[in-house]
């Protein structure tokens, strides 16, 4: 199935990287913000988004205006009913995303295919609450998704093979690259890279380095673009948090329980890049590291 319509619901970091990359692509787009309040703000995040690009020489004008003119906003579910695709990047509970695919599945055409763009959660979990199944299946994009090529592309229980193949097709028709993983938690990238960010804490919490020095060599010693404390920062202490929680109620292994430190950060509010502090203190350029952890939180 040909897919030119898309429907997103949740206008924050994911939701608008994902609408700025479909509407980019040439895709019409719809995105709704499923949280109280107008659309007014979320429009002008993915203006200002592209508005960088222009001004930094990497996008004609012409382009951010043909791509904004793609993108309609709303704060009702039921503008997404035309879409052949909806990928939903609503808050990570598992609960408020069930309750998100029962009523996708009487908004949407029944040859919609619905997606959820969860990191941890089960995708089979949300497929179980649908009449209509084979539809259902996981598109995992990464952040800041107009730059990170891959889409983790998850099958669940039932999803059919056409689905797959329909995905498959749009991720390649948007720019990404694919890769195909069965239903498991964290699928490949998070299951890897939560332990290795919370094993680089342990790390921390019985001294083996600091946080620069430790950020430094995996960014010179293993090619990283980021070391896994300004990853953690990058991708919200709160985020990384709820990700080892999740993994950690699956597996049941120590590596993937949150530490300490982790932990205390997130009950102080210091989430990381989007609260100025985390590991680093982000209001000082270059970011120092947070002085309060110059010895571990305990
Ligand atoms: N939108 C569009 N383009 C962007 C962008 C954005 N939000 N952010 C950066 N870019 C572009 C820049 O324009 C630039 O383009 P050119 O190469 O054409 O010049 C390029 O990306 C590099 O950007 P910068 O020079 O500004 O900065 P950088 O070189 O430090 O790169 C980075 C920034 C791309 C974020 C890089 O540091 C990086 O790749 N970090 C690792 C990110 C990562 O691992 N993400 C995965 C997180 S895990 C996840 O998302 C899963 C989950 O479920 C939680």
């Amino acid at each position: 199935m040909a897919i030119a319509n898309v429907g997103i619901i949740g206008s924050g970091a994911m939701g608008l990287g994902i609408t700025h990359v479909c509407a980019q692509a040439g895709c019409n787009v719809v995105t709704v913000k499923a949280t109280p309040g107008s659309w007014e703000k979320a429009k002008a995040t993915l203006d200002r988004n592209l508005g960088k690009l222009v001004e930094r020489g990497k996008m004609e004008a012409a382009d951010k205006e043909a791509i904004l003119g793609r993108v309609t906003f709303s704060t009702d579910e039921r503008a997404v009913a035309d879409c052949d695709l909806v990928i939903e990047s609503v808050i990570e509970d598992l609960e408020t995303k069930k309750d998100l695919f029962r009523r996708l599945e009487s908004i949407c055409r029944p040859n919609a295919l619905l997606t959820t763009n969860t990191s941890t959660l089960s995708v089979t979990a949300m497929m179980a609450v649908c009449k209509q199944r084979d539809r259902v299946a996981g598109l995992h994009f990464f952040n800041p998704a107009p730059v990170m090529k891959l889409v983790e592309i998850i099958h669940a229980f039932e999803t059919s093979d056409d689905t797959i193949q329909s995905l498959d097709a749009f991720c390649r028709h948007i720019g990404k690259d694919p890769v195909l993983v069965q239903d498991t938690t964290g699928f490949i990238v998070n299951r890897l890279l939560t332990p290795y960010m919370l094993n680089a804490i342990r790390m921390l919490e019985r001294g083996t380095g600091t946080i620069e020095s430790i950020d430094q060599a995996m960014k010179l010693g293993a090619a990283h673009p980021m070391g896994p404390f300004q990853l953690a920062d990058y991708i919200g202490l709160d985020v990384v948090e709820a990700m080892a929680h999740n993994i950690f109620a699956d597996v049941r292994h120590e590596h993937h329980a949150p530490p300490h430190t982790l932990t205390r950060l997130v009950q102080l509010g210091y989430l990381g890049m989007k609260t100025g502090k985390g590991f680093y203190d982000w209001s000082q350029k270059p970011a120092v590291q947070n002085p309060q952890l110059v010895r571990p939180v305990v």
